[in-house]
């Protein structure tokens, strides 16, 4: 064995060690007979849809590996997700069927779709299923009871299945049915890819070199606020954009006119800001701003004091884009959750755009270790096409930032085994 091989079986032997240590859940294993089987899968399709067109489609393409694994094992695949927030109502623009038609060209097979989730017409349909044939059933949140995550309607999805693959990561922070309860009465795996992603970032942020920034955006601060303080305490440099950023703005005494904030989140400020000092780790917030009267364009660099009753704050400006990418040159991982801007619009997406380009570039040339995470994030990164210059992106948003907290994730709590 020469050197390198040798180095890179040790290196193979450590990760193997840790993985196994880092938490014991029953995954798929390959010498399983799935032939003929009746494989419930579930998966994350809750994608952006505009008036019918899938935006973004990073969820579906990410399971793909491990529908064609099935298709290759001759399973007879029955797939269920929920997509948006019906709330147990059917709402017919929340359909899983488009994007049934969406998968069925991607895998090049005709995929049957059903308007129902559970009862006798569904599983009879399962059985029917040709092997290494799919079958999608309609959004598991039309019916009230998946988010309840009830014994009844896990009973019922368990009748679907011989054996429950959960595919889903980006759902597994939700102690939801079709997460949770089901694994109770059905035969439970984790897919191969919440295994790699559930090991990948636990592996990268296990190995953090320093110094180590986070770069938090979006807008709901109440829902980052866990992620921030335990951060805090493991981070050189915490930088806050987006509309999160207003909240501080606004507390640090400047109008932010019409800009996005949350109320009431004084008291959260202060406990961040005072937790920072405390633990030695730098807040860095936005010095100046792209500011404009609508979200369609005319932006106007704007100093903070200079942002007026009927401005919105819409991207990062100038100042502050440089002292971001200054950050990042220093730092030697990188965390990024939350967009700096409206990015969805080229004029404001400048600060999204840069800072996307320079992880990009240090992670290929100095070597940083990037981690993103969150749809609106994966999705910026996307348009500006850097993708493939980060160590890893996550497709999941409040499962990966509850994750990185070190909360125990509902989902995966309910494959582990006492093995
Ligand atoms: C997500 O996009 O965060 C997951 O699909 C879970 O959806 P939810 O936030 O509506 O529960
Ligand atoms: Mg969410």
């Amino acid at each position: 064995m020469n050197g390198a091989l040798l180095a890179e079986c040790v290196t193979w032997l450590i990760i193997s060690v840790r993985f196994n240590c880092f938490m014991n859940i029953k995954s798929l294993d390959d010498n399983l007979n799935l032939e003929g089987k009746r494989v419930l899968l579930r998966v994350d399709f809750n994608v952006p849809i505009n008036d019918g067109t899938i935006t973004e489609n990073s969820r579906i393409e990410k399971v793909l590996p491990t529908i064609k694994y099935l298709i290759n094992k001759k399973a007879k695949i029955i797939i269920i997700s929920h997509l948006g927030r019906p709330k147990g109502k059917i709402i017919p623009e929340l359909s899983l069927k488009p994007i049934g038609k969406k998968l069925s060209s991607y895998l090049n097979q005709d995929i049957k779709f059903l308007n129902e989730n559970i009862g006798s017409l569904v599983i009879e349909n399962s059985k029917k299923i040709p092997n290494g044939k799919i079958l999608l059933l309609e959004n598991l949140r039309f019916n009230k009871e998946e988010e309840l995550n009830t014994k009844n309607f896990a009973k019922e999805l368990s009748k679907i299945g011989d054996i429950y693959i959960n595919e889903a990561f980006s759902c597994s922070h939700r102690a939801h049915t079709s997460v949770c309860e089901i694994t109770k009465y059905i035969n439970s795996f984790a897919g191969k890819q919440l295994v790699e992603e559930v090991n990948t970032i636990k592996m990268l942020i296990n190995d953090a070199k320093k110094p180590v920034t986070c770069i938090i955006g979006g807008s709901k601060i109440s829902t980052k606020i866990g992620i921030l303080n335990s951060l805090i305490k493991k981070m050189e440099t915490i930088v806050i954009v987006g509309a999160m950023a207003n909240n501080f703005i606004k507390h640090n005494g400047f109008n932010i006119g019409q800009s996005i904030f949350e109320k009431n989140q004084e008291k959260l400020l202060v406990e961040i800001i005072k937790k920072c000092k405390a633990n030695n780790c730098k807040l860095v917030l936005p010095q100046d701003v792209i500011a404009s009267k609508n979200h369609k364009a005319m932006g106007q660099l704007k100093n903070l004091d200079e942002i007026d009753d009927t401005d919105l704050i819409l991207d990062i400006g100038e100042k502050t884009i440089e002292n971001i990418l200054k950050i990042i040159d220093e730092s030697r991982t990188v965390l990024w959750n939350g967009p700096a801007g409206y990015f969805e619009v080229k004029e404001f997406s400048v600060g999204s755009n840069k800072i996307a380009n320079k992880i990009y570039d240090n992670t290929k040339n100095k070597s940083l270790i990037s981690i993103a995470g969150g749809g609106d994030t994966v999705a910026a990164i996307n348009s500006f096409k850097c993708s493939d210059g980060f160590t890893y992106i996550s497709t999941a948003g409040g499962a990966f930032l509850e994750f990185l907290e070190g909360k125990v994730l509902p989902g995966i709590k309910a494959l582990e085994t006492n093995e």
